[in-house]
């Protein structure tokens, strides 16, 4: 049986805040191989770690990504749900996760949350990020992943070093003729339309196949018995748990 990686979907997010440093320490405890995150721009051009384009859900302020200052962003308090176990959680930018991932020797899937395309803001930010993770020299451990397939083909062809991935809902087509059509090297499909057959046709192209967000037992026992080759989890306690038993 194949032995999937177990990514921490924006860190272990089911115990601590998600996306902050908090959540991605608690993952490497929890026996991640690594993590998801989520990307944006900030008002100054940096590149902050946050899923949604404001700041409204997941911290003490509000406002718009794009509008605000990093200074400005690191002001709020972004714990909100575990403000009892985490009194603070800072935003963190994509180098202060680069830092971790390399000293740990970690795997990062990078989404980029590059959808709303008609502002013009987030031109660039694919290129942006994947040369921070050359400058890091984490080329061979990272990969990134957007529903904008898009951006991830003119990625690839900028930086063809860089490994990427295409994220969906529904079943696709030939996803893996699709895939490779887009040069991705993964298929990141939501967790309930994988099976056995979809990641060995995807498998037989050369594509790997990378679930989210698997977070019941049974759901992550059936994603290694399918033979996926990333699970995307908010506990990855739970599936490193299982992944260990199956192996014994
Ligand atoms: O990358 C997998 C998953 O995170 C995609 O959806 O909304 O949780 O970012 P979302
Ligand atoms: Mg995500």
């Amino acid at each position: 049986m194949k032995n999937p990686k177990i990514l921490g979907h924006r860190g272990a997010s089911g115990y601590a805040p998600e996306n902050t440093m908090e959540a991605f320490r608690l993952a490497i405890q929890q026996h991640a191989d690594g993590f998801e995150i989520d990307i944006h721009i900030t008002k100054d051009g940096e590149i902050v770690v946050i899923h949604d384009d404001t700041i409204d859900r997941t911290s003490n302020g509000t406002g718009v990504v794009t509008e605000l200052t990093l200074a400005e962003l690191k002001q709020f308090n972004y714990n909100v749900g575990f403000e009892e176990q985490f009194p603070t959680a800072e935003i963190p930018t994509l180098s202060q996760v680069l830092e971790l991932v390399k000293a740990h020797d970690l795997y990062l899937n990078i989404e980029i949350k590059d959808i709303m395309t008609n502002t013009g803001k987030y031109d660039g930010l694919n290129i942006a990020a994947a040369n921070l993770v050359k400058e890091f020299g984490l080329v061979d451990q990272v990969i990134f992943s957007s529903f904008n397939h898009h951006s991830m083909a003119e990625l690839k062809q900028a930086c063809p070093e860089i490994k990427t991935a295409l994220l969906h809902f529904s079943k696709l087509y030939k996803g893996e003729e699709y895939a490779r059509s887009a040069y991705a090297d993964a298929l990141h499909p939501l967790f309930s339309i994988v099976d056995k057959s979809t990641v060995e046709q995807a498998h037989q192209a050369g594509v790997q196949m990378n679930a989210w967000t698997v977070n019941q037992p049974a759901d992550i026992e059936a994603m290694i018995v399918a033979g996926v080759d990333a699970i995307i989890t908010d506990y990855p306690d739970t599936a490193y748990r299982l992944r260990e038993s199956k192996q014994a």
